[in-house]
């Protein structure tokens, strides 16, 4: 008799991690255009800024909370690639000249570097169109939910959310600023899109009021997180070398209003808040408890 070897649960998180990342991969390149040849510039764009090699925490946060709750995944896997067609997009505008003038992005030259920034705007809108377009079709879903998942990204993404937190960092972020002002910028230009991710997992999930109350809560202390972590990396060298690095100075983030000791304990008291939401809600053993512990690397 063979004798069955049970994987330590760490193990299996990581294994389902790397595994959840090559489907949200996979579905991804199926739900964006097939360029149709050398002068498809615009396909070649829009794939090239969303298959790029990021990250993909939105989808695999969207993807992990909604299976968790009982949402099928083929589901939350269509609604977590929409995200990240979003969060694709905002990156080509955040890169281009106009905003932070960026050369290198997750280790390649910029949409607009590469394409031109005609090609560059014109790959956005592509993006943002399909986005919408895959939540509108995502399978299994109840009907009634469909509606409100289109709402609630364009909430997200419009001049409410992502798009009025950018104008207020391009446009406030080099002047003096209160903290809590910075803070208000970040909750809208990051934490924006974490919102959607656990919004659109608890919709998908049909989950109770309680629960989405939660998730929002959650995802506004992972939003913080998010972006203090990145603005702390960017002072590091070496922190990210797919990324122009240095972009932050002169600019008003809480790591140059508080210093960079206080920044990182800021991080560690948001990270502890989603920590306890997410025991609250999915218990001590999740796969977004382990997710968690591999988005901040540099603070322990
Ligand atoms: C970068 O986001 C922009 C911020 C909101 C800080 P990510 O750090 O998720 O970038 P990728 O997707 O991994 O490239
Ligand atoms: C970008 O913030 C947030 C967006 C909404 C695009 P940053 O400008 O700090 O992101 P990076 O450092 O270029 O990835
Ligand atoms: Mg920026
Ligand atoms: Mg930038
Ligand atoms: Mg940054």
């Amino acid at each position: 008799m063979g004798t069955s070897i049970v994987p330590p649960p760490q193990e299996s998180f990581s294994h389902d991690l790397v595994g959840l990342r090559q489907r949200i991969d996979q579905r991804l390149a199926a739900l964006l255009p097939v360029p149709g040849g050398e002068s498809d510039l615009i396909g070649a764009a829009m794939v090239a800024a969303a298959l790029s090699p990021g990250k993909r925490v939105r989808p695999m946060l969207l993807v992990l909370a909604a299976r968790e709750l009982g949402a099928p995944e083929r589901s939350a896997l269509d609604l977590g690639c929409a995200l990240e067609m979003v969060h694709a997009a905002s990156l080509v505008l955040d890169d281009m000249p106009c905003m932070d003038d960026a050369r290198l992005r997750r280790g390649e030259p910029t949409i607009h570097v590469r394409y031109g920034q005609d090609v560059a705007v014109l790959a956005v809108v592509g993006l943002l169109s399909q986005a919408f377009k895959v939540v509108a079709l995502a399978p299994g879903l109840p009907p009634a939910v469909r509606p409100r998942l289109v709402a609630l990204l364009g909430d997200a993404v419009g001049e409410q959310g992502l798009v009025r937190g950018q104008f207020e960092d391009l446009h406030a972020g080099c002047g003096p600023r209160e903290a809590s002002e910075v803070t208000g910028t970040n909750q809208l230009k990051t934490g924006a899109l974490f919102g959607a991710a656990l919004e659109m997992a608890a919709l998908a999930a049909s989950a109770s009021e309680s629960v989405l109350a939660a998730l929002r809560d959650m995802a506004m202390e992972l939003g913080q997180a998010f972006q203090l972590y990145d603005d702390l990396c960017d002072g590091e060298p070496d922190a990210d070398p797919g990324k122009d690095q240095g972009k932050d100075t002169g600019k008003a983030t809480l790591v140059a209003l508080l210093g960079a000791e206080a920044a990182r304990h800021r991080l560690r008291q948001h990270v502890q808040r989603v920590e306890n939401l997410l025991e609250a809600v999915y218990g001590p053993e999740s796969g977004l408890l382990y997710l968690l512990g591999t988005l901040f690397p540099r603070v322990g």
